[in-house]
């Protein structure tokens, strides 16, 4: 970042002095007021519950314009990666900052794929729990359990730890989600198949069966891909700052990659792929397309609670790109599997049409987001709802790490420690019990 050519000057009514406070520029996108020795120099701390105007970091990773509905991954636009490239050469770009040549791609597959297999025990923790259990609360576990089994590689502050606990994780992910689906419908695990492709081995351990052998659908494996593309990394949401936050204290790498799988389950965040195919489910019950008047009009009510789940964003004020090309996406895989009249797929057109007509929702900036279509694929690949957060965690996880590993390698990176404004009891004695 660097210096910008202006200055904050922040003055006070009640005759504290006036102080100065840099502002620096990044490469693209608002500058920041550094704050950083206003206590010092004010003894005031700045006030920003939900960080709506805060910068926790400076990143190179990704870009999100939310007043164009534009988003870029190491400068290259979404668009162009989830047409062009693959998911393993997204990773390699959130990574290491660039897309990989024909033989750079080969050898980081090659890790990758020399890496799915999970350390035999870990079937054990899966008995644990209920058949019914949330896959992410199974997943939680999981993640947060394989610490347990790389004492070789939890030192984050050390480069070559971190590689491998990257390379490790993203290997790792789908065979542990496609373990959390067999142990859910009481199946066999299935082992990866190192010949198929990173989401060509997914669909293989989540649908084929020891009992015969299983193809997997080219359409399916690419429009896979491309929902891991589209999931990868997304700025410091939720989930990515819970991540630099854990990580800051110096914990393992899969300690802080569970904490950001822990908060990604929540129905704000990554937990919105499932609450809204629920969403439009419980719709299509109530009767579907006809139905969606009334149903817009409760989101309104704002005694009803109920919110238009996939729609609206903290960043994005037009349309979210990763929701545009998952309808797309969406839209690909109905027509290949003879399911075009989907019904869920039509609704959700038709809610989108009539909420992005609708004054509550233009005026508030509120469009679909990545949720939107997500679910309708996934569920007409046949991924159980209850798992679509599962599979946002197994994409972002190689945007949680990036993010991690930028904010270790950051020379000037300290343990997050926000203060407070407090609104508590002032000092008061404490009673005997007799004479409380
Ligand atoms: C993800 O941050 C990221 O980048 C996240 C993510 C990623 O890739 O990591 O993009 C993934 O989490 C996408 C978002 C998925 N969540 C949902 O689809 C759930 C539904 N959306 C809302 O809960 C909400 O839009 C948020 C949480 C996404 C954003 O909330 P904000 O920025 O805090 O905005 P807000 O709640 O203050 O809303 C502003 C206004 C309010 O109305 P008023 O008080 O001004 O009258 O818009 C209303 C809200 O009530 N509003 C909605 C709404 N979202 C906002 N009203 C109805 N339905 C909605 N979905």
């Amino acid at each position: 970042m660097k210096l910008a050519n202006n200055k904050a000057t922040l003055s006070f009514s009640n005759g504290t002095p006036n102080i100065e406070l840099p502002v620096y520029s990044g490469s693209v996108g608002p500058d920041v007021i550094d704050i950083r020795k206003l206590y010092a120099q004010t003894g005031m701390f700045t006030y920003d519950p939900g960080f709506l105007s805060t910068a926790s970091c400076q990143s190179t990773i990704t870009y999100i314009d939310g007043d164009k509905g534009e988003l870029l991954y190491r400068g290259y636009p979404i668009e162009q990666l989830a047409t062009h490239c693959d998911f393993l050469e997204t990773c390699h770009l959130l990574l290491y900052g660039d897309l990989p040549n024909a033989e750079g791609k080969a050898s980081f597959t090659r890790r990758v794929t020399n890496h799915t297999m999970v350390n035999e025990q870990m079937q054990f923790f899966l008995r644990g729990f209920r058949r019914d259990a949330h896959p992410m609360a199974i997943m939680t576990g999981l993640v947060g359990a394989l610490s347990a089994f790389y004492h070789d590689s939890t030192d984050i502050n050390n480069p070559e730890h971190r590689e491998i606990s990257a390379i490790r994780l993203i290997a790792k992910l789908p065979t542990l989600v496609a373990m959390a689906y067999k142990y859910s419908a009481g199946q066999p695990y299935m082992y990866p198949r190192n010949s198929l492709s990173y989401a060509g081995n997914f669909l293989h351990m989540m649908f084929a069966t020891p009992c015969e052998p299983y193809e997997v659908n080219p359409v399916i494996e690419r429009a896979l891909d491309r929902i891991f593309i589209l999931h990868a990394d997304h700025e410091q949401n939720a989930s990515t700052s819970t991540v630099r936050l854990c990580g800051s204290s110096g914990t393992n790498p899969f300690a802080a990659i569970a904490a950001g799988v822990a908060c990604l389950w929540g129905p704000a965040h990554g937990g919105a792929n499932e609450a809204c195919l629920n969403m439009l489910t419980d719709i299509q019950k109530m009767g579907g397309v006809s139905k969606v008047g009334e149903f817009i009009n409760q989101v309104k009510d704002k005694t009803s609670g109920i919110k238009l789940m996939g729609f609206g964003h903290r960043v994005y004020k037009n349309y979210d790109p990763r929701a545009k090309l998952m309808q797309e996406t969406c839209r690909e895989v109905l027509t290949a599997l003879g399911l075009e009249n989907d019904p869920l797929f039509k609704l959700a057109m038709a809610l989108e049409k009539i909420a992005l007509e609708d004054d509550y929702f233009v005026q508030r900036k509120l469009y679909p987001n990545v949720d939107f279509y997500s679910g309708i694929v996934q569920r007409a690949i046949g991924i159980p709802t209850s798992l679509f957060t599962a599979i946002f965690a197994l994409a972002r996880t190689v945007g949680w790490i990036a993010q991690l590993n930028e904010m270790i390698g950051d020379p000037e990176y300290k343990i997050g420690r926000p203060r407070q404004l407090y609104t508590g009891s002032a000092p008061r004695e404490v009673k005997p019990l007799a004479q409380r």
